[in-house]
């Protein structure tokens, strides 16, 4: 009896191309010293951050994806024009409204092509991750566009009050080409989750629309309800908790050990959130990708900036198993597997 041929891989999302853009402005935490009344060393010692990069008025969220989106299109081996959507995850978007992906599109030069904004926060790039891997899958298109991009440095509160913010993120953006595949290679499993009860852990109060009459008012400069706040130390537990379970979630539910996982790239908030986790899951540190001391929180850019910097090192090869893991405000987070 003849042999069948092979069942054909089924059809997911494979990275086909990456690239990041980082301001060329670089801050260190020198810089920031005398405006926040802190210390390089403080900053080191309870963040693992040395310096981030800010924007220096000449570049807006969308104009730093675009820059990313040019490189990963470029890597790809294809324009613009063969994208069929655009997914675009940031929590600092150009404007209040229209979202910042149809700025991105109309930057690339392809009016007309569909432009779906993600509001996940640091936990962005995932959830639009598992929404172009069921897009793909479904076969409703073929190549997405997946872009993570933050300009922070114009949010922040940079005075003593905001200290424990304003050192922690940065600038950037992230961006990965998405295409249907069916050799084995790409996305295996994306898991996520979100608990709105802790939405004011971390947030930015105004403007809001809920507030009545007007949603934004000097009453809110004043009592600076437009700069992020957070509840520090009760953010950080509840991260450490939700990244290990979800590794070990998408681990179980693919079937896999975690020592069969090539890197893990953590979102990076804090070197020491990433460490306590590769610690909790008993993976060797250099098993775990960081970069935060060169480029802070960069929320949603952060995992796109993280899986392009592995790919062009050499960090990530074809054929690895990647597993990247991510906690933010809402409180939301998530995990994916990827086979390279
Ligand atoms: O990306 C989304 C998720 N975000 C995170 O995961 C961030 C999670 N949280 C953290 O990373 C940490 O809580 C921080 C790095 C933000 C703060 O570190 P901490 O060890 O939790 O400090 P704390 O907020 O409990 O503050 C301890 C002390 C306070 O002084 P007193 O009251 O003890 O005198 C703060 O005023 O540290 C002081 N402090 C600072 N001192 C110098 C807070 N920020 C700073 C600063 N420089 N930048």
């Amino acid at each position: 009896m003849a042999t069948p041929p092979p069942s054909p891989s089924p059809r997911r999302a494979r990275i086909a191309g990456a690239g990041h853009h980082l301001p060329d402005r670089v801050v260190t935490n020198a810089d920031l010293g005398p405006l926040l009344d802190t210390t390089d060393a403080w900053i080191r010692r309870r963040t693992g951050i040395e310096r981030r990069h800010f924007v220096d008025g000449t570049e807006g969220t969308a104009d730093l994806a675009h820059k990313a989106s040019l490189r990963a299109l470029d890597d790809a081996g294809i324009g613009p024009d063969q994208i069929d959507l655009i997914i675009f995850a940031t929590l600092s978007p150009d404007v209040f409204f229209p979202g910042s992906g149809v700025l991105l599109g109309a930057l690339l030069g392809i009016p007309g092509t569909p432009a779906l904004d993600v509001r996940n926060q640091c936990t962005g790039f995932l959830y639009g991750l598992q929404c172009a891997d069921g897009m793909l899958r479904a076969g409703l298109y073929e190549r997405i566009l997946l872009v993570g991009a933050e300009v922070h440095s114009t949010g922040l509160d940079f005075s003593r009050e905001g200290r424990d913010i304003a050192v922690l993120f940065g600038d950037g953006a992230g961006a990965v080409v998405l295409e249907a595949a069916e050799d084995g290679s790409g996305v295996l499993r994306t898991i996520l989750g979100a608990d709105g009860r802790h939405a004011e852990a971390l947030w930015c109060q105004a403007p809001s629309s809920r507030q009545f009459p007007l949603r934004i008012t000097r009453d809110d400069l004043d009592h600076k309800r437009h700069f992020p706040a957070m509840q520090g130390r009760m953010v950080f537990k509840h991260a450490v908790v939700a990244m290990r379970d979800a590794v070990r979630a998408v681990a179980a539910a693919e079937g896999v050990a975690l020592d069969e996982v090539d890197l893990f790239i953590p979102h990076q908030a804090n070197l020491r959130i990433s460490e306590l986790v590769q610690r909790e899951l008993g993976v060797p540190p250099e098993r775990f990708f960081n970069n935060i001391a060169r480029t802070g929180n960069t929320t949603a850019a952060t995992l796109p900036i993280a899986i392009d910097e592995c790919r062009r090192s050499g960090r990530l090869k074809a054929g690895d198993l990647l597993c990247t893991v991510a906690f933010g405000s809402g409180f939301t987070w998530g995990s994916s597997l990827i086979r390279i």
